[in-house]
């Protein structure tokens, strides 16, 4: 139901237009408006849509939460500006806009843009969601192989790419014709050629016609005017003409609101769901994961696998929140160009991941991850592990006194450990030191402490070179 008052909005704004949509024909201001309204009215009722569940099981990590989003922010909020800038520029630099009929180009170009560009993403979405989650006939994976769903949207994302392009044309248009326009400014005027309506402080609102009640002047009446002014919303009137007022109370509302929700999971532990065998990252881990996040891998990969059949099927038990109570900040991720990541620890060799990351397409045929050759040859900086650990203790996570005072040992004698595997299943030697170790340690340990035996049984603390990052 949320999409209604935004419908109302919606509505509101395009019957505003009543009469008046003979000047849409030539008015490209009003143009990029009704353009902006449509689309609001879209997304405001398919955000909602999909986070209807059984929606978002199929819509989540796909794209077509990519082609919702640059539904509203190029659609909507992006013409909505146009427009804005088209109406601004004359009144600001009092002078004709240097021509309208660029701006109407703009305003094709713009929405043949974005309609194709948002199509686009729609379609790849649906495809991908429903790939994931086919079943053939004897129950397995219909795609089993990612990398199919993947290129399968290859055309779709060069359409997405046109799409784009004819948008950012439209935009270098307008900036060309704005730039025009201010060249065009007279030096000096005495009447102004354009002017604004009048600012929200010097203009007073017509007073309403007296209802029937305010008519009959009986006493009792008075009450049911004050009742009536309270349900007419003259309030409502009032407060908007106190802005600064209705921001304050506005935040204050939403910071109680949200310390409502925040405060319980900060003070009370048992809020805090925590699994015994979920561990900290070793330190060479910690620093792996830094890469990960330094080089974006989170704009193409997920690290949570739902409880649906299609996705345990294909990536194994799905994530519990214990599992992340360490992970600062999460890597849940929003979309999956590539597959979830979280239980990719103990999937591959060692070596299998060196091989990846220096080339993708050398293991797996028709991948469009990009390669990562310099983390074969960029060094690993041990120094500044230390204090990465002791960060992550500043918040909380339990770091042993092992861990705490000497990490770069601890990462170092983990990372001989790697390469010395990597070396011996014939992979490249004298990696010990490169950076690509520590991200796979990283990966190899990813989503593996619930198959580990409880930390009791191993003896290892945290911060040891423990558990599955040995373990290929
Ligand atoms: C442009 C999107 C993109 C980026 C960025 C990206 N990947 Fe990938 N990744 C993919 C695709 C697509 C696949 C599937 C094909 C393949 O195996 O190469 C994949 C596969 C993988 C796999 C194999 C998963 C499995 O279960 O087989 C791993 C591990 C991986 N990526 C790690 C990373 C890491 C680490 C980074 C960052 C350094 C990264 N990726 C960055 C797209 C991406």
């Amino acid at each position: 139901m949320l999409w209604m008052p935004s419908w109302g909005g919606m509505i509101n704004g395009l019957l505003t237009l009543r009469g008046a949509w003979h000047k849409v024909a030539e008015d490209p201001v009003l143009k990029f408006f009704v353009v902006a309204i449509t689309f609001y009215g879209m997304s405001t009722f398919e955000g909602p849509m999909m986070s209807i569940k059984s929606v978002n099981a199929l819509s989540h990590y796909t794209d077509w939460t990519i082609g919702h989003v640059h539904g509203g922010t190029l659609g909507w909020v992006g013409f909505m500006i146009f427009g804005m800038l088209y109406w601004l520029a004359p009144r600001l630099f009092q002078t004709e806009l240097y021509s309208k009929t660029l701006a109407t180009t703009h305003f094709w170009i713009a929405t043949i843009g974005i309609v194709l560009y948002v199509v686009a993403l729609w379609t790849a979405g649906i495809t991908q969601g429903l790939m994931w989650r086919a079943f053939d006939e004897t129950g397995r994976l219909a795609y089993p192989d990612f990398v199919e769903t993947v290129v399968k949207l290859l055309p779709m994302y060069w359409v997405r790419a046109l799409g784009g392009a004819l948008y950012l044309i439209g935009a270098l248009l307008m900036a060309y014709n704005l730039l025009r326009t201010w060249q065009r400014r007279p030096a000096q005027y005495a009447e102004p050629i354009f002017t604004a309506p009048a600012l929200a402080r010097d203009y007073v609102e017509p007073p309403p016609p007296p209802s029937p009640l305010e008519r009959t002047q009986a006493p009792v009446a008075q009450i049911g005017i004050r009742l009536e002014k309270l349900l007419l919303g003259y309030w409502h009137r009032r407060w908007e003409g106190l802005p600064v007022l209705l921001t304050v109370m506005t935040v204050v509302a939403v910071v109680v609101a949200s310390l409502f929700e925040i405060l319980p999971t900060f003070l009370i532990r048992s809020n805090v769901p925590t699994i015994t065998a979920v561990r900290p990252y070793t330190p060479l881990e910690l620093a792996g994961r830094d890469i990960y996040l330094r080089e974006g891998c989170f704009n193409c990969h997920s690290q949570m696998v739902r409880p649906f059949r299609a996705e345990t099927e294909r990536y194994g038990e799905y994530s519990k929140a214990g599992e992340f109570v360490y992970d600062h900040p999460f890597q849940w991720g929003s979309r999956r160009i590539g597959p979830d990541l979280h239980r990719v620890g103990g999937k591959y060799q060692h070596l299998w991941h060196v091989g990846h990351m220096e080339n993708p397409r050398s293991i797996q045929a028709g991948s469009i991850m990009p390669s990562y050759d310099w983390l074969l040859t960029r060094d690993l900086d041990f120094a500044v592990i230390q204090r990465r650990v002791e960060a992550m203790a500043m918040i909380g996570v339990p770091y042993d006194r092992a861990a705490l005072t000497r990490a770069p040992a601890l990462a170092a004698a983990q990372a001989r450990e790697i390469a010395a595997a990597v070396a011996k299943d014939g992979g490249p030697t004298g990696l010990e030191r490169k950076e690509i170790i520590a991200l796979t340690a990283y990966l190899q340990r990813l989503g593996t402490d619930i198959k580990a035996p409880p930390p009791a049984a191993t003896a290892a603390a945290a911060g040891a070179a423990s558990g599955a990052g040995a373990i290929p």
